[in-house]
C-alpha cells in the first residue's frame, strides 16, 4: 500500500481542471492506498489577504472535495496550518535550496508575468510545498501537469537533504495523467482560478450554463470543417470514451456542425455527471460542524507522522542538540 499524498489550494471554487486534473485521481486512489489529501490554506495566504474570504474558501473546498467522494474515514483529510510543523520544515528544508531553482520556477513566473506581486512567501513556495509532501511520507503525488516541476523541486530537495544529513525522507513520484493533462479554460489558456477563466464544479446553474456557451471558439464558417486543437473540443473530450471522442472529432470535421449545439451537448453532459453530487454537498454545509470535526481528526493523524519526520530531520541536522550531549 502506496501512501498517495496531493494538496489544494482554497483560493476560489473547485473547478473542472481541479477535479479532472486531480481530484478525480485521488477520489479513486482512495481504495487502495494510504491516501493523504489537505487544503493548503498556508499556499493561499501568498494571494490572498482576505481573513473572511480565506476561512470561507477553506472549508468550501473541503466540502467540495467531500461532496465528490473524498472519505475523510477512509483517508486523512487535512487543512494545512492544523498541522504548523511545515512551517518549521520550511525553514529547515530553505537552507538546502539554492535561490536559483526558485528563479526558474515556471509557475512563480507565469505568476509574475500575469502582474501578480511577489511577496517572499510565493516566491519560496515551492519550499512549503516540498515540506508537505515530505513531511508526511508521500510516495506518490497526483497533480495535474503544471505542478511537475514543484515535485521535481520536491525530489531535489530530499536528495539533497538525504546527502548532507543521511537518510531521512523519502523521494516522491509525480503522478500525472496521461491524457487530459492541462485542462483549459473557457478562454483557451489552462483553467486556473488566478486567471479568472473556470468552469466552476458547483457554481449556479444558470450561470455554469453561461460559462459553457461563453468557451472561446473561432469564426469558421458553418459549412467548414472545424478544428479539435481547440477548448471546446479538449473540454467535451474530458467527459467521453476513446470510441466516444473519435465520434466527436468527425462531427467536427464534417461541415455543418454548429458551435452552439456542442457547448449545449457539453453542458449536458457536465451536469448529468456533477449534479448528483449536489445533494451531498448541501448536506454537507447544513452540517458544517460534521466536516470540521473530519478535519479536526484528520489533522491530529497527520501530526503524528509530521511529528516524527521532523524530529528524525531536526536530529539529522544538530538541533536536537541535548540527544547524547549529556
Ligand atoms: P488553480 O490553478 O486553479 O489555483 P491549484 O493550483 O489549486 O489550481 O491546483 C490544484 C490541483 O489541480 C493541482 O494538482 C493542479 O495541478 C490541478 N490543476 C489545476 N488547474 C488545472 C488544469 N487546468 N488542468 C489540469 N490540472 C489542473
Ligand atoms: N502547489 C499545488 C497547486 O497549486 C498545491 C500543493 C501544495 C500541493 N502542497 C502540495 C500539491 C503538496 C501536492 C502536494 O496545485
Amino acid at each position: 500500500m502506496k501512501r498517495v499524498l496531493s494538496g489544494i489550494q482554497p483560493t476560489g471554487d473547485l473547478h473542472l481542471g481541479n477535479y479532472f486534473g486531480m481530484m478525480s485521481r485521488m477520489i479513486k486512489y482512495q481504495k487502495e492506498n494510504d491516501l493523504f489529501c489537505f487544503i493548503v490554506n498556508y499556499h493561499a495566504l501568498t494571494t490572498i489577504q482576505d481573513k473572511k474570504l480565506l476561512a470561507e474558501n477553506t472549508l468550501n473546498a473541503a466540502i467540495d472535495f467531500m461532496a465528490l467522494g473524498l472519505d475523510p474515514d477512509r483517508s486523512t483529510f487535512w487543512i494545512q496550518s492544523d498541522v504548523p510543523q511545515v512551517c518549521e520544515s520550511t525553514w529547515l528544508l530553505s537552507n538546502i535550496v539554492n535561490v536559483g531553482a526558485l528563479d526558474r520556477a515556471t509557475s512563480y513566473k507565469d505568476k509574475l508575468a500575469k502582474g501578480l506581486t511577489a511577496n517572499v512567501g510565493l516566491y519560496s513556495y515551492p519550499i512549503l510545498m516540498a515540506s508537505d509532501i515530505l513531511l508526511f511520507g508521500g510516495e506518490i503525488v497526483p497533480v495535474g501537469k503544471d505542478q511537475k516541476q514543484h515535485i521535481e523541486i520536491t525530489r531535489d530537495i530530499a536528495f539533497r537533504f538525504n546527502q548532507t544529513y543521511g537518510e531521512t525522507f523519502i523521494v516522491p513520484e509525480p503522478d500525472i495523467e496521461k491524457t487530459n493533462q492541462l485542462v483549459p479554460g473557457i478562454d483557451g489558456q489552462k483553467m486556473s482560478k488566478s486567471y479568472g477563466n473556470t468552469i466552476p464544479i458547483f457554481g449556479d446553474e444558470k450561470s455554469v450554463r453561461k460559462k459553457f456557451m461563453s468557451i472561446v471558439t473561432d469564426s469558421t464558417d458553418i459549412d467548414k470543417p472545424k478544428s479539435i486543437d481547440t477548448a471546446l473540443f479538449q473540454l467535451y473530450a474530458l467527459f467521453l470514451s476513446d470510441n466516444e471522442k473519435e465520434e466527436l472529432a468527425n462531427r467536427f470535421k464534417t461541415p455543418g456542425m454548429r458551435y452552439g449545439d456542442i457547448k449545449q451537448e457539453l453542458y449536458d453532459c457536465f451536469w448529468a455527471q456533477f449534479s448528483p453530487y449536489r445533494e451531498k454537498r448541501d448536506y454537507l454545509e447544513k452540517h458544517k460542524y460534521h466536516v470540521i470535526q473530519k478535519l479536526n481528526e484528520g489533522s491530529q493523524k497527520a501530526t503524528v507522522i509530521a511529528d516524527s519526520f521532523l524530529d528524525k530531520a531536526r536530529t539529522a541536522m544538530g538541533l536536537n542538540y541535548g540527544e547524547n550531549n549529556v
